[in-house]
């Protein structure tokens, strides 16, 4: 039995790099039959910097329908706020970790950056997920690439516990997918394409068609014209590599292209074949909003009761 967790956070509309580097292969684990998959919202995520209530509300909606759409519904989803264990056990954790540990991060130092006064939840952010993670006991991580460092300090210190008050934490393994672990920003290829960005250089899993061709129509590539310009080299043709690795994910083929034209229209079709199918599922769910509650609240019930044993067996270690 392999359990697996991962949890997305409600900050913004979900994007191609969110399917590619971690629906799919969160997905893709289910197939297998000794499975077992929390997967949840981590809305209380969401709020780490300035957050309007109503938005954050449609917004959790918005994605807690989406992760039945794109074929989580045979894992036990939920809402992290719903699970009451993850904050108690992150503060927990507060007390075995230490400050220079969370400067280090580098999502604190990109989201802190120029920002005149930072929520002290965005500095405690990797707490928190340590306790997201190490409540479920899972084996495996499936996440995107920019968070291979969280999972990392959560093994430090599932360790660091297990060392200093017992063994309650099972310590566990990051897995981040061979192609699409982090999709780049289509109008700025050497940053990763985000939520919380401006629309032009993220596609959303909710563009339609037309608004895919347009966005991968403009994205960045360079000025090569040679021969041999269709080819993946980070470092000197960010854009063209992004675009390749996107359409290797989305399962196309770059052979016999030659020209950035034909890239583009084979990555809109590739992209657009994998956004239909969950579209068109997104609508008939979208329309039943009773089911994705029922279905949000029957896991955050199960979730209660696997975290809670875990969650004691912490506070009797810490001699609570
Ligand atoms: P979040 O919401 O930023 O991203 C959700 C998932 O999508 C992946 N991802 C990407 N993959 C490829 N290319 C991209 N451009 C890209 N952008 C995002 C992320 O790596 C992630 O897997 N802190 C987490 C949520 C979280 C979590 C957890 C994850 C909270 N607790 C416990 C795993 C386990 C976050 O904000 O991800």
């Amino acid at each position: 039995m392999t359990t697996s967790l991962s949890l997305l956070t409600p900050s913004g509309r979900l994007t191609l790099g969110n399917l590619l580097g971690a629906l799919r292969p969160m997905a893709a684990r289910l197939d297998d039959p000794g499975s077992r998959a929390y997967y949840g919202l981590s809305d209380l995520h969401a709020m780490t910097t300035p957050h309007d209530p109503a938005l954050l509300r449609a917004r959790t909606t918005e994605m807690a329908t989406l992760l039945l759409a794109a074929g989580l519904e045979r894992a036990t989803l939920f809402r992290q706020s719903r699970v009451p264990a993850h904050a108690e056990l992150a503060y927990l954790l507060e007390c075995t970790t230490h400050t220079g540990e969370l400067a280090r991060m580098i999502q604190f130092k990109e989201k802190g950056r120029g920002v005149g006064s930072t929520r002290v939840s965005l500095y405690t952010y990797p707490v928190l997920m340590a306790a997201d993670i190490l409540l479920y006991r899972p084996a495996v991580v499936p996440v995107g690439d920019d968070q291979r460092q969280h999972v990392e300090l959560t093994r430090d210190l599932a360790l660091r516990f297990n060392t200093t008050y017992g063994e309650v934490f099972t310590v566990p393994e990051v897995a981040t997918p061979a192609a699409g672990a982090r999709v780049m920003d289509l109008a700025d290829p050497t940053r990763k394409m985000s939520k919380s960005a401006d629309a032009a250089g993220s596609v959303f899993l909710l563009d339609g068609p037309d608004v895919v061709r347009r966005k991968v129509a403009r994205a960045v590539t360079d000025s090569d014209t040679g021969p041999d310009a269709v080819r993946a080299d980070r470092a000197a043709k960010p854009g063209v590599t992004n675009l390749l690795e996107v359409l290797e994910a989305c399962g196309g083929s770059a052979s016999g292209i030659a020209t950035y034209g034909a890239l583009k229209a084979a990555v809109t079709d590739a992209v657009v074949a994998q956004l239909e199918p969950l579209q068109r599922r997104y609508a008939e769910l979208a329309a039943d909003p009773a089911y994705v509650t029922e279905v949000y609240d029957r896991g955050a019930e199960t979730c209660r009761h696997v975290t809670e044993p875990v969650l004691a067996a912490a506070r009797a270690a810490m001699g609570l």
